[in-house]
Protein backbone atom coordinates (compact mmCIF):
# COMPACT_ATOMS: atom_id res chain seq x y z
CA UNK A 1 0.00 0.00 0.00
CA UNK A 2 1.61 3.29 -0.82
CA UNK A 3 2.17 5.66 2.14
CA UNK A 4 -0.33 8.31 1.30
CA UNK A 5 -3.29 8.69 -0.83
CA UNK A 6 -4.42 11.82 -2.25
CA UNK A 7 -7.95 13.34 -3.90
CA UNK A 8 -9.06 16.47 -5.29
CA UNK A 9 -10.77 19.09 -2.89
CA UNK A 10 -12.09 22.02 -3.63
CA UNK A 11 -10.58 25.41 -2.69
CA UNK A 12 -13.70 27.06 -1.50
CA UNK A 13 -16.18 25.09 -0.73
CA UNK A 14 -13.93 21.79 0.10
CA UNK A 15 -15.94 19.40 -2.02
CA UNK A 16 -14.09 16.25 -2.97
CA UNK A 17 -13.50 15.26 -6.21
CA UNK A 18 -12.43 11.49 -7.31
CA UNK A 19 -8.79 11.25 -7.95
CA UNK A 20 -7.42 9.68 -11.22
CA UNK A 21 -7.74 12.01 -14.52
CA UNK A 22 -6.33 15.42 -14.14
CA UNK A 23 -8.89 17.71 -12.54
CA UNK A 24 -9.39 21.16 -13.04
CA UNK A 25 -12.40 22.91 -11.33
CA UNK A 26 -14.79 22.18 -8.94
CA UNK A 27 -17.95 20.60 -10.00
CA UNK A 28 -19.84 22.52 -7.37
CA UNK A 29 -18.55 26.09 -7.24
CA UNK A 30 -15.80 26.50 -10.48
CA UNK A 31 -13.44 27.62 -7.76
CA UNK A 32 -9.44 25.85 -8.12
CA UNK A 33 -8.91 22.56 -6.62
CA UNK A 34 -6.34 21.95 -4.04
CA UNK A 35 -4.90 18.15 -3.74
CA UNK A 36 -5.16 16.58 -0.12
CA UNK A 37 -3.19 14.06 0.94
CA UNK A 38 -3.75 11.43 3.08
CA UNK A 39 -1.56 9.19 5.76
CA UNK A 40 -2.38 5.35 5.92
CA UNK A 41 -1.98 3.46 8.63
CA UNK A 42 2.08 2.70 6.96
CA UNK A 43 2.60 6.38 6.64
CA UNK A 44 5.98 7.12 7.61
CA UNK A 45 7.04 9.53 10.75
CA UNK A 46 8.48 12.99 10.18
CA UNK A 47 12.16 11.93 10.81
CA UNK A 48 11.48 8.99 8.32
CA UNK A 49 10.54 11.24 5.77
CA UNK A 50 13.18 13.62 6.45
CA UNK A 51 15.52 10.68 6.31
CA UNK A 52 14.13 9.29 2.72
CA UNK A 53 14.72 13.29 1.27
CA UNK A 54 18.87 13.14 2.92
CA UNK A 55 18.88 9.38 1.44
CA UNK A 56 17.22 10.63 -1.81
CA UNK A 57 20.31 10.37 -4.54
CA UNK A 58 18.20 12.33 -6.96
CA UNK A 59 19.00 16.32 -7.45
CA UNK A 60 16.72 18.57 -7.44
CA UNK A 61 12.76 18.55 -6.40
CA UNK A 62 12.30 14.97 -6.96
CA UNK A 63 13.99 14.35 -3.69
CA UNK A 64 10.76 15.40 -2.33
CA UNK A 65 8.71 12.53 -4.35
CA UNK A 66 7.64 10.86 -1.22
CA UNK A 67 5.41 13.74 -0.69
CA UNK A 68 4.52 14.39 -4.16
CA UNK A 69 1.31 13.06 -5.83
CA UNK A 70 2.94 11.02 -8.26
CA UNK A 71 4.15 7.39 -7.88
CA UNK A 72 7.95 7.64 -9.05
CA UNK A 73 10.55 10.21 -10.26
CA UNK A 74 9.85 10.39 -14.17
CA UNK A 75 12.93 10.05 -15.74
CA UNK A 76 13.68 13.98 -15.21
CA UNK A 77 16.14 14.87 -17.85
CA UNK A 78 16.55 18.82 -16.31
CA UNK A 79 17.13 19.74 -13.21
CA UNK A 80 14.50 21.86 -11.49
CA UNK A 81 14.86 22.72 -8.37
CA UNK A 82 17.55 22.64 -6.08
CA UNK A 83 18.49 26.16 -6.45
CA UNK A 84 20.49 27.62 -3.63
CA UNK A 85 19.32 29.93 -0.90
CA UNK A 86 21.64 32.81 -0.86
CA UNK A 87 22.09 34.45 2.43
CA UNK A 88 23.15 38.13 1.21
CA UNK A 89 23.87 39.12 5.37
CA UNK A 90 22.62 41.65 7.22
CA UNK A 91 20.10 44.33 4.86
CA UNK A 92 18.24 47.28 6.23
CA UNK A 93 18.63 45.65 9.66
CA UNK A 94 16.93 41.97 8.81
CA UNK A 95 18.85 39.01 7.99
CA UNK A 96 18.51 38.65 4.01
CA UNK A 97 18.41 35.37 2.09
CA UNK A 98 17.75 35.16 -1.36
CA UNK A 99 16.17 32.03 -3.16
CA UNK A 100 17.69 31.65 -6.40
CA UNK A 101 15.10 30.36 -8.93
CA UNK A 102 16.87 32.07 -11.87
CA UNK A 103 18.84 28.53 -11.62
CA UNK A 104 15.95 26.63 -13.04
CA UNK A 105 16.18 25.21 -16.65
CA UNK A 106 13.94 28.13 -18.54
CA UNK A 107 15.06 30.44 -15.89
CA UNK A 108 12.35 30.81 -13.13
CA UNK A 109 10.28 28.75 -10.63
CA UNK A 110 7.76 28.21 -12.90
CA UNK A 111 9.92 25.02 -14.07
CA UNK A 112 8.67 23.38 -10.88
CA UNK A 113 5.36 24.00 -11.66
CA UNK A 114 6.10 22.27 -15.38
CA UNK A 115 7.87 19.62 -14.05
CA UNK A 116 4.79 18.03 -11.69
CA UNK A 117 2.47 18.79 -14.21
CA UNK A 118 4.02 17.09 -16.81
CA UNK A 119 4.98 13.98 -15.35
CA UNK A 120 1.74 13.92 -14.25
CA UNK A 121 0.02 14.61 -17.96
CA UNK A 122 2.26 12.12 -18.93
CA UNK A 123 1.09 9.76 -16.43
CA UNK A 124 -2.18 9.59 -17.63
CA UNK A 125 -1.10 9.59 -21.32
CA UNK A 126 -1.58 12.53 -22.07
CA UNK A 127 1.11 13.73 -25.33
CA UNK A 128 1.15 17.45 -24.64
CA UNK A 129 0.15 20.40 -23.12
CA UNK A 130 -1.42 24.29 -23.39
CA UNK A 131 -0.63 26.93 -21.46
CA UNK A 132 -1.60 30.35 -21.49
CA UNK A 133 1.49 32.35 -20.22
CA UNK A 134 2.52 36.06 -19.75
CA UNK A 135 6.18 34.71 -20.78
CA UNK A 136 7.59 32.53 -18.38
CA UNK A 137 4.93 29.14 -18.08
CA UNK A 138 5.08 29.25 -21.46
CA UNK A 139 8.60 29.09 -21.90
CA UNK A 140 9.02 26.69 -19.01
CA UNK A 141 6.58 24.58 -20.29
CA UNK A 142 8.12 24.92 -24.23
CA UNK A 143 11.20 23.85 -22.23
CA UNK A 144 10.26 20.63 -19.95
CA UNK A 145 8.05 19.26 -22.85
CA UNK A 146 10.93 19.47 -25.28
CA UNK A 147 13.27 17.59 -22.47
CA UNK A 148 10.58 15.05 -22.38
CA UNK A 149 9.42 15.33 -26.77
CA UNK A 150 6.14 16.18 -25.44
CA UNK A 151 3.81 18.71 -27.70
CA UNK A 152 3.50 22.30 -26.12
CA UNK A 153 1.25 25.26 -27.58
CA UNK A 154 1.65 28.37 -25.56
CA UNK A 155 -0.95 31.21 -25.66
CA UNK A 156 0.54 34.94 -25.14
CA UNK A 157 -0.45 38.04 -24.93
CA UNK A 158 1.44 40.47 -27.25
CA UNK A 159 3.01 42.50 -24.77
CA UNK A 160 4.89 39.96 -23.76
CA UNK A 161 8.43 40.59 -23.96
CA UNK A 162 10.97 39.72 -26.58
CA UNK A 163 12.97 37.46 -24.81
CA UNK A 164 10.48 35.19 -23.31
CA UNK A 165 8.69 34.89 -26.73
CA UNK A 166 11.84 33.97 -28.45
CA UNK A 167 12.74 31.46 -25.42
CA UNK A 168 9.37 29.88 -26.47
CA UNK A 169 9.76 29.53 -29.65
CA UNK A 170 13.33 28.60 -29.56
CA UNK A 171 12.40 25.41 -27.55
CA UNK A 172 10.11 24.57 -30.68
CA UNK A 173 6.67 25.17 -28.65
CA UNK A 174 3.70 26.45 -31.30
CA UNK A 175 2.92 29.85 -30.00
CA UNK A 176 -0.29 31.93 -30.58
CA UNK A 177 0.02 35.27 -29.83
CA UNK A 178 -3.25 37.16 -29.50
CA UNK A 179 -4.74 40.53 -29.65
CA UNK A 180 -6.12 40.72 -26.15
CA UNK A 181 -4.52 40.27 -23.03
CA UNK A 182 -3.11 37.72 -21.00
CA UNK A 183 -6.81 37.39 -19.27
CA UNK A 184 -7.79 36.76 -22.99
CA UNK A 185 -5.39 34.05 -23.49
CA UNK A 186 -6.02 32.14 -20.28
CA UNK A 187 -9.66 31.49 -21.50
CA UNK A 188 -8.27 30.72 -25.13
CA UNK A 189 -5.85 28.24 -24.18
CA UNK A 190 -8.00 26.48 -21.31
CA UNK A 191 -10.90 25.62 -24.26
CA UNK A 192 -7.99 24.86 -26.67
CA UNK A 193 -7.24 21.63 -24.04
CA UNK A 194 -10.84 20.84 -24.39
CA UNK A 195 -9.76 17.01 -25.05
CA UNK A 196 -8.52 14.76 -22.38
CA UNK A 197 -4.94 13.96 -24.53
CA UNK A 198 -3.93 17.64 -24.20
CA UNK A 199 -3.42 18.87 -20.54
CA UNK A 200 -4.41 22.40 -19.83
CA UNK A 201 -1.21 23.61 -17.66
CA UNK A 202 -3.29 27.25 -17.05
CA UNK A 203 -1.41 28.60 -13.51
CA UNK A 204 -3.74 27.88 -10.52
CA UNK A 205 -6.38 26.17 -12.75
CA UNK A 206 -4.15 23.18 -12.99
CA UNK A 207 -4.14 22.00 -9.34
CA UNK A 208 -0.36 20.53 -9.96
CA UNK A 209 1.19 23.75 -11.09
CA UNK A 210 0.70 24.65 -6.53
CA UNK A 211 1.49 21.38 -6.05
CA UNK A 212 4.66 21.65 -7.70
CA UNK A 213 6.02 25.19 -6.63
CA UNK A 214 5.52 23.42 -2.86
CA UNK A 215 8.75 22.08 -3.31
CA UNK A 216 10.48 25.69 -3.13
CA UNK A 217 9.31 25.84 0.34
CA UNK A 218 10.58 22.39 1.29
CA UNK A 219 13.99 23.59 -0.24
CA UNK A 220 13.86 26.43 2.18
CA UNK A 221 13.14 24.82 5.06
CA UNK A 222 15.69 21.97 4.72
CA UNK A 223 18.11 24.93 3.76
CA UNK A 224 17.92 26.26 7.12
CA UNK A 225 17.99 22.90 9.01
CA UNK A 226 13.91 23.21 8.83
CA UNK A 227 13.81 25.98 11.11
CA UNK A 228 11.29 28.26 9.00
CA UNK A 229 11.87 32.23 8.37
CA UNK A 230 10.31 35.18 10.01
CA UNK A 231 8.56 36.28 6.56
CA UNK A 232 8.99 34.98 3.20
CA UNK A 233 8.48 37.65 0.57
CA UNK A 234 6.46 36.92 -2.48
CA UNK A 235 6.04 38.54 -5.83
CA UNK A 236 2.59 37.99 -7.09
CA UNK A 237 0.49 38.20 -9.73
CA UNK A 238 -1.62 35.06 -9.99
CA UNK A 239 -1.46 34.13 -6.57
CA UNK A 240 -0.39 30.87 -7.59
CA UNK A 241 3.44 30.87 -6.36
CA UNK A 242 1.60 32.81 -3.00
CA UNK A 243 -0.89 29.86 -2.58
CA UNK A 244 2.04 26.72 -3.55
CA UNK A 245 4.52 28.57 -0.88
CA UNK A 246 1.58 28.74 1.93
CA UNK A 247 0.80 25.08 1.24
CA UNK A 248 4.64 23.55 1.11
CA UNK A 249 5.14 25.48 4.68
CA UNK A 250 1.59 24.31 5.87
CA UNK A 251 2.69 20.78 4.41
CA UNK A 252 5.78 20.60 6.58
CA UNK A 253 4.19 21.78 10.10
CA UNK A 254 1.02 18.90 9.64
CA UNK A 255 3.92 16.49 8.66
CA UNK A 256 5.55 17.61 12.21
CA UNK A 257 8.89 18.34 10.10
CA UNK A 258 9.23 22.07 11.18
CA UNK A 259 7.46 23.89 14.46
CA UNK A 260 6.22 27.24 12.77
CA UNK A 261 5.00 28.40 10.02
CA UNK A 262 6.62 31.75 8.03
CA UNK A 263 4.30 34.67 7.26
CA UNK A 264 3.79 35.43 3.77
CA UNK A 265 3.98 39.25 2.56
CA UNK A 266 2.72 39.29 -1.14
CA UNK A 267 4.36 41.77 -3.11
CA UNK A 268 2.01 43.28 -6.13
CA UNK A 269 2.88 46.20 -8.26
CA UNK A 270 0.50 49.31 -7.71
CA UNK A 271 -1.85 48.76 -11.54
CA UNK A 272 -2.30 45.04 -10.98
CA UNK A 273 -3.33 44.86 -7.58
CA UNK A 274 -6.51 42.53 -6.90
CA UNK A 275 -5.46 40.43 -4.10
CA UNK A 276 -3.83 43.58 -2.25
CA UNK A 277 -7.37 45.01 -3.09
CA UNK A 278 -9.65 41.98 -1.99
CA UNK A 279 -7.27 41.54 0.92
CA UNK A 280 -7.74 44.72 2.80
CA UNK A 281 -11.38 44.88 2.38
CA UNK A 282 -11.94 41.84 3.90
CA UNK A 283 -11.15 41.21 7.57
CA UNK A 284 -10.83 37.95 9.50
CA UNK A 285 -13.97 38.13 9.85
CA UNK A 286 -15.31 38.29 7.06
CA UNK A 287 -16.20 35.53 3.89
CA UNK A 288 -12.99 35.71 1.80
CA UNK A 289 -14.40 37.01 -1.64
CA UNK A 290 -15.49 34.48 -4.55
CA UNK A 291 -14.22 36.07 -7.74
CA UNK A 292 -11.64 38.92 -7.76
CA UNK A 293 -11.61 42.72 -7.94
CA UNK A 294 -10.81 43.39 -11.65
CA UNK A 295 -7.84 45.82 -12.33
CA UNK A 296 -6.30 47.17 -15.40
CA UNK A 297 -2.61 46.27 -15.32
CA UNK A 298 0.14 48.16 -16.41
CA UNK A 299 3.38 48.05 -15.17
CA UNK A 300 7.73 47.24 -15.93
CA UNK A 301 7.01 44.24 -13.83
CA UNK A 302 5.20 42.26 -16.33
CA UNK A 303 4.75 38.26 -14.68
CA UNK A 304 2.98 40.26 -12.39
CA UNK A 305 0.78 41.69 -14.68
CA UNK A 306 -2.63 39.86 -14.30
CA UNK A 307 -6.47 41.66 -14.50
CA UNK A 308 -8.41 38.78 -11.73
CA UNK A 309 -5.57 36.66 -10.56
CA UNK A 310 -6.44 32.75 -11.74
CA UNK A 311 -5.86 31.65 -7.95
CA UNK A 312 -7.14 34.55 -6.20
CA UNK A 313 -9.46 32.55 -3.04
CA UNK A 314 -6.48 29.93 -2.78
CA UNK A 315 -4.02 33.42 -2.50
CA UNK A 316 -6.10 35.27 0.01
CA UNK A 317 -6.68 32.23 2.16
CA UNK A 318 -2.82 31.37 2.11
CA UNK A 319 -2.29 34.89 3.30
CA UNK A 320 -4.77 34.24 6.32
CA UNK A 321 -3.37 30.41 7.08
CA UNK A 322 0.09 32.31 7.47
CA UNK A 323 -1.10 35.70 9.10
CA UNK A 324 0.24 37.08 5.84
CA UNK A 325 0.41 40.89 4.48
CA UNK A 326 0.14 42.35 1.11
CA UNK A 327 2.64 45.46 0.07
CA UNK A 328 1.66 47.33 -3.38
CA UNK A 329 4.84 48.77 -4.83
CA UNK A 330 5.32 51.47 -7.83
CA UNK A 331 7.58 50.87 -11.10
CA UNK A 332 9.76 53.38 -9.39
CA UNK A 333 10.73 51.34 -6.72
CA UNK A 334 10.42 48.51 -8.81
CA UNK A 335 13.09 49.92 -11.18
CA UNK A 336 15.86 51.13 -7.73
CA UNK A 337 15.45 47.74 -6.51
CA UNK A 338 15.75 45.96 -9.67
CA UNK A 339 19.26 48.03 -9.50
CA UNK A 340 19.99 47.64 -5.76
CA UNK A 341 19.29 43.67 -6.32
CA UNK A 342 21.84 43.51 -8.85
CA UNK A 343 24.37 46.15 -7.96
CA UNK A 344 24.62 44.68 -3.62
CA UNK A 345 24.16 41.01 -4.43
CA UNK A 346 25.15 40.23 -8.22
CA UNK A 347 21.46 39.29 -8.55
CA UNK A 348 19.83 40.49 -11.78
CA UNK A 349 16.51 39.60 -11.92
CA UNK A 350 13.37 40.35 -13.79
CA UNK A 351 11.10 43.19 -12.65
CA UNK A 352 8.83 40.61 -10.68
CA UNK A 353 11.40 40.15 -8.44
CA UNK A 354 12.07 43.29 -7.92
CA UNK A 355 9.53 44.05 -6.69
CA UNK A 356 9.48 41.62 -3.90
CA UNK A 357 12.32 43.85 -2.92
CA UNK A 358 10.85 46.80 -2.95
CA UNK A 359 8.45 45.62 -0.84
CA UNK A 360 10.56 44.05 1.64
CA UNK A 361 12.23 47.85 2.02
CA UNK A 362 8.92 48.70 2.54
CA UNK A 363 7.74 46.75 4.93
CA UNK A 364 11.09 47.20 7.14
CA UNK A 365 10.49 50.97 7.00
CA UNK A 366 6.88 50.82 8.33
CA UNK A 367 8.14 48.17 11.09
CA UNK A 368 6.05 45.39 9.59
CA UNK A 369 8.98 43.57 9.73
CA UNK A 370 11.17 44.24 12.15
CA UNK A 371 15.01 44.24 12.94
CA UNK A 372 16.23 40.84 13.49
CA UNK A 373 13.96 39.10 11.21
CA UNK A 374 15.07 36.19 9.20
CA UNK A 375 13.37 36.79 5.59
CA UNK A 376 13.14 35.10 2.23
CA UNK A 377 13.14 36.86 -0.62
CA UNK A 378 11.86 34.75 -3.83
CA UNK A 379 14.03 35.32 -6.80
CA UNK A 380 11.57 34.06 -9.45
CA UNK A 381 12.72 34.57 -12.90
CA UNK A 382 15.78 35.65 -14.22
CA UNK A 383 16.88 39.58 -15.38
CA UNK A 384 17.60 38.55 -19.10
CA UNK A 385 14.38 37.47 -19.33
CA UNK A 386 13.25 41.03 -19.49
CA UNK A 387 16.10 43.21 -20.54
CA UNK A 388 13.98 45.54 -22.26
CA UNK A 389 12.65 46.67 -18.94
CA UNK A 390 15.78 47.00 -17.63
CA UNK A 391 16.65 50.23 -20.40
CA UNK A 392 13.21 51.86 -18.76
CA UNK A 393 14.67 51.89 -15.37
CA UNK A 394 18.59 52.01 -15.43
CA UNK A 395 20.37 55.74 -15.71
CA UNK A 396 21.56 56.34 -19.13
CA UNK A 397 24.01 54.89 -20.65
CA UNK A 398 27.74 57.13 -20.74
CA UNK A 399 28.92 57.90 -24.53
CA UNK A 400 32.31 57.85 -25.40
CA UNK A 401 33.25 61.38 -26.61
CA UNK A 402 34.71 60.81 -30.48
CA UNK A 403 37.40 58.92 -30.40
CA UNK A 404 38.78 59.01 -34.44
CA UNK A 405 41.44 61.36 -35.09
CA UNK A 406 41.54 63.62 -38.03
CA UNK A 407 41.49 61.57 -41.17
CA UNK A 408 40.12 58.23 -39.49
CA UNK A 409 37.77 55.96 -41.58
CA UNK A 410 35.49 55.24 -38.92
CA UNK A 411 35.98 52.26 -39.17
CA UNK A 412 36.54 50.19 -35.78
CA UNK A 413 40.04 50.41 -34.41
CA UNK A 414 41.05 48.77 -31.10
CA UNK A 415 43.08 50.95 -28.82
CA UNK A 416 43.25 53.51 -25.78
CA UNK A 417 41.21 56.33 -26.29
CA UNK A 418 43.41 59.66 -26.11
C1 LIG B 1 9.18 35.51 -12.46
C2 LIG B 1 7.79 35.52 -11.89
N1 LIG B 1 7.62 36.01 -10.65
C3 LIG B 1 6.40 36.05 -10.09
C4 LIG B 1 5.28 35.62 -10.77
C5 LIG B 1 3.93 35.70 -10.12
O1 LIG B 1 3.43 34.43 -9.82
P1 LIG B 1 1.87 34.22 -9.69
O2 LIG B 1 1.27 34.65 -10.99
O3 LIG B 1 1.67 32.78 -9.38
O4 LIG B 1 1.42 35.10 -8.57
C6 LIG B 1 5.42 35.09 -12.06
C7 LIG B 1 4.24 34.64 -12.84
O5 LIG B 1 4.27 34.62 -14.05
C8 LIG B 1 6.71 35.03 -12.62
O6 LIG B 1 6.91 34.54 -13.85
ZN1 LIG C 1 -16.35 24.25 -4.77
Amino acid sequence: MPSFSYRYACVRCATPQTWGAIRYRCHVCGQNLRIQRKANANAPSATDIVTAFQESETEGMWRYVALLPVEAHWGSRLRVGGTPLIDCGDDGGVRLRIKDEARNPSGSLKDRATELVLAIAKSVGCKGAVTASTGNAGASLACIAASQAMAATVVVPASTPLAKLAQIRAYGANVCEIGGTYDDAFEIAERMADDTLVCCRNTGVNPFTREGKKTCAYEIAEAMAWRVPDWVIVPTGDGNILSGIAAGFLDLFALGITSGIPRLMAAQADSSDSIARDWTAHDETMALPVSPTAVAPNTVADSLSVSRPRDHFAALHALRATRGTCVVVNDECIAAASRTLAQHFGLWYEPSTAAGYAALQMGVASGCIPSGADVVLLGTGSGLKSPQSFNGVAEPLAVLPDCRAPGDDGRLHRGTCP
